[in-house]
């Protein structure tokens, strides 16, 4: 008799796209209070979780592998660890992270493999955490953890903890573009300048993606002009998403450098990524759905 295949649980870790992104105030410990729409695409990293006796490891392979340590900062090791300790387990487990993503690129990435591995080991280890047990740990990994964690469009407050449920946001396609230059988080917080804007949410449902791109049109992501002062390449993939056919709206994510652009309907939205990979053979150019709910992706 063989002896039966060691259990490994695959989760997906998808891209966080922040809609609007307003800075509101700054915390004493430097730490900037956001107002955010979050939403999904459907394009993400592939973890794949496996019992191991001791120690916690983890592969790194696929597109972007190489721009992502395997070493003890990697977040996906510190939420193993994270996970394991708040439990008091001795486990260890192997984690083979498929990284498809451009990393430090304001898609959530490393937190979006941080949650992805919350989610994976709380499954292969059987573990029940209480109400807000989880999205604390989330929180102690980074700011946006939380967020992707929690998996759905939702508005975001404070520094990324205060989390409530966005109304249901239209089908639409996300044209996604990011010019193969990382921006650190904290350079960009930190040469961002001027007043503090207004938080901005919204509790209509919009009815189509036209009315969401309105909506969107009114509000800003307040990081845009730090993020261009460092990487003027983001004002480049601006203006080319704005001349497309179709793009209703295109604004940065998070702290950069990826932007998007929104599109009613696939055809236009493919049309433009096949374009943009043409004229621009350095950019990665992906065109993906814009997503509510994480746990519907596969
Ligand atoms: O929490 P995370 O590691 O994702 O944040 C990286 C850095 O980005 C922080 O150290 C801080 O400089 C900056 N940041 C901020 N305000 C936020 C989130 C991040 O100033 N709400």
């Amino acid at each position: 008799m063989t002896a039966p295949e060691p259990k490994v649980v695959r989760v997906t870790a998808p891209a966080k796209l922040n809609l609007y992104l307003h800075v509101v105030g700054k915390r004493a410990d430097g730490y900037h209070l956001l107002d955010s729409l979050i939403a999904f695409a459907g394009i993400h990293d592939v973890l794949d979780v496996r019992h191991a006796s001791r120690d916690f490891t983890v592969e790194v392979i696929g597109e972007f592998a190489a721009s992502v340590p395997a070493d003890e900062d990697n977040l996906v090791l510190r939420a193993a660890r994270a996970l394991a300790e708040e439990y008091r387990l001795e486990h260890g487990a192997h984690i083979t992270l498929n990284k498809r993503l451009p990393p430090a690129s304001g898609m959530g990435g490393g937190s979006a493999d941080a949650a992805a591995t919350l989610k994976a080991l709380t499954g292969l280890w059987n573990l029940d955490p209480r109400g807000d047990q989880l999205l604390e740990l989330a929180l102690q990994l980074g700011a946006d953890v939380p967020a992707c964690l929690m998996g759905r469009a939702a508005f975001m407050g404070g520094i990324g903890e205060e989390l409530v449920p966005a109304p249901t946001l239209p089908p639409a396609w996300v044209v996604l573009v990011n010019p193969g230059v990382e921006v650190p988080t904290p350079a960009v917080f930190g040469a961002r300048s001027g007043p503090f804007s207004q938080g901005a949410r919204f509790s209509e449902a919009p009815a189509d993606a036209a009315r969401l791109a309105e909506l969107l049109a009114e509000r800003r992501n307040d990081l845009t002009d730090a993020a261009v002062a460092i990487a003027p390449e983001v004002g480049l993939v601006l203006a080319a998403l704005e001349t497309c056919p179709g793009n209703l709206l295109a604004r940065m994510t998070g702290s950069g450098a990826t932007c998007f652009g929104i599109f009613p309907d696939v055809g236009a939205a493919t049309q433009a990524t096949m374009s943009l990979a043409r004229s621009h053979p350095g950019w990665w150019v992906k065109v993906a759905s814009l997503e509510n709910d994480t746990g519907k992706l596969g």
